[in-house]
């Protein structure tokens, strides 16, 4: 797989006309979703190479990450004569990147493509590391392939319309890299004031947290070894996304990570030592600005349950990211169901549900 380029955008307008400038192509396509559309497209109307690009907007949000939507989207490039040397620019969240991404590179086995990233969620996690897919048979990413973008371009001002819950959606992933990486970047994003939010200081910050995705990404683009890292808090916050989907709450992917987080930090302090202050410092953020996801003990099964059926496992044994420390990641970690349950019912103390 080779390596994308992701650019911490100056100023948008020239990074993409240099972007595209660097795809040589016959067709340009740009894909966007219906809020997309209406409110970043406009932002890019000086930039000359669209001028000429051909629109195909989809449904927004996760429901629209389906089969159906992606064979719309092949559709159009057939029909509006797309060939193996057309390019298309995905404008707009991880679904729009997701999808995109693997419409691209799946059209006549597989054309380049640009990523614009407009969530917080997708500048730090979704639209960088080549994953792209869709939901199939009512699971999550279920279908899709890696295969990165040639261009991921992070324009941090697209954040300033964002509203509180998307911006703490991806800022859990920050702090997921955060944990997986060095001390100081946590205990910035820690003490980062959340309510009166400076933008050059998450422009920066947003900077460092992709480098740590990008670095383990080249290291392990499919995900053999330490791109699990990655994984850290998904084991756990998948079962909170999906019993919360089933149960007709749904909540966004980053508030089930922050969630699962609390969780997966308790079996580190457990399992391998991970140290107790630290873990009481970040619950402490999550519990100030994610509030908790309600469970009770009769849901314990459940959420095993749909831990056991999680893709990252094999044969059916749950594994887990845990930390010793910040930044000493643990792969491939094991436990048992009683263990589990306990770490279910810190999860509820803690988060005082
Ligand atoms: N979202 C985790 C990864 O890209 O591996």
């Amino acid at each position: 797989m080779s390596k994308q380029e992701v650019i911490l955008c100056e100023e948008l307008e020239s990074s993409l006309a240099h972007a595209i400038g660097k795809c040589p192509h016959d067709k340009l396509f740009i894909l966007t979703d219906e809020h997309t559309h209406r409110l970043c497209l406009p932002q890019l109307q000086n930039v000359s190479a669209l001028k000429e690009a051909t629109e195909i907007v989809i449904g927004a949000e996760d429901v629209h990450k389906t089969l159906e939507t992606l064979a719309s989207v092949w559709q159009a490039l057939s029909e509006q004569g797309a060939t193996r040397h057309s390019l298309l620019v995905n404008l707009g969240g991880g679904m729009v990147t997701d999808l995109g991404g693997f419409a691209a590179s799946t059209f006549k086995r597989g054309i380049a493509y640009i990523n614009i990233p407009t969530t917080l969620l997708a500048m730090v996690d979704a639209a960088v590391g080549g994953k792209t897919g869709i939901n199939f048979n009512g699971l999550k990413n279920e279908i899709g392939v890696f295969a990165p973008a040639a261009s991921v371009l992070l324009e941090t001002e697209l954040l300033r319309s964002l509203d509180a819950h998307n911006f703490f959606s991806g800022y859990a992933e920050m702090l997921k890299h955060g944990l997986i990486s060095m001390p100081q970047h946590l205990n910035e994003l820690l003490a980062f004031d959340t309510e009166k939010i400076d933008y050059a200081a998450l422009k920066a910050m947003v900077g460092r947290s992709v480098q740590i995705k990008e670095d383990i990404v080249e290291e392990d683009p499919q995900e053999h070894g330490i791109r699990k890292a990655l994984n850290l808090g998904h084991t756990v916050g998948h079962a909170f996304e999906s019993l919360a989907l089933a149960e007709n709450r749904p909540v966004l992917h980053g508030y089930a990570v922050a969630w699962g987080l609390v969780c997966e930090l308790y079996l580190s302090y457990i399992k391998v030592g991970f140290p107790k202050e630290r873990m009481r410092q970040t619950v402490q953020f999550i519990k100030e600005n994610y509030g908790g996801f309600a469970i009770n003990c009769t849901q314990y099964e459940r959420l095993y349950e749909l831990m056991k059926h999680d893709k990252k496992n094999t044969a059916g044994i749950i594994n887990f990211t845990l930390l010793k420390e910040v930044g000493n990641i643990c792969l491939n970690q094991t436990t048992d169901k009683d263990t589990i349950f306990e770490m279910f019912d810190f999860y509820r103390e803690c988060m005082g549900i």
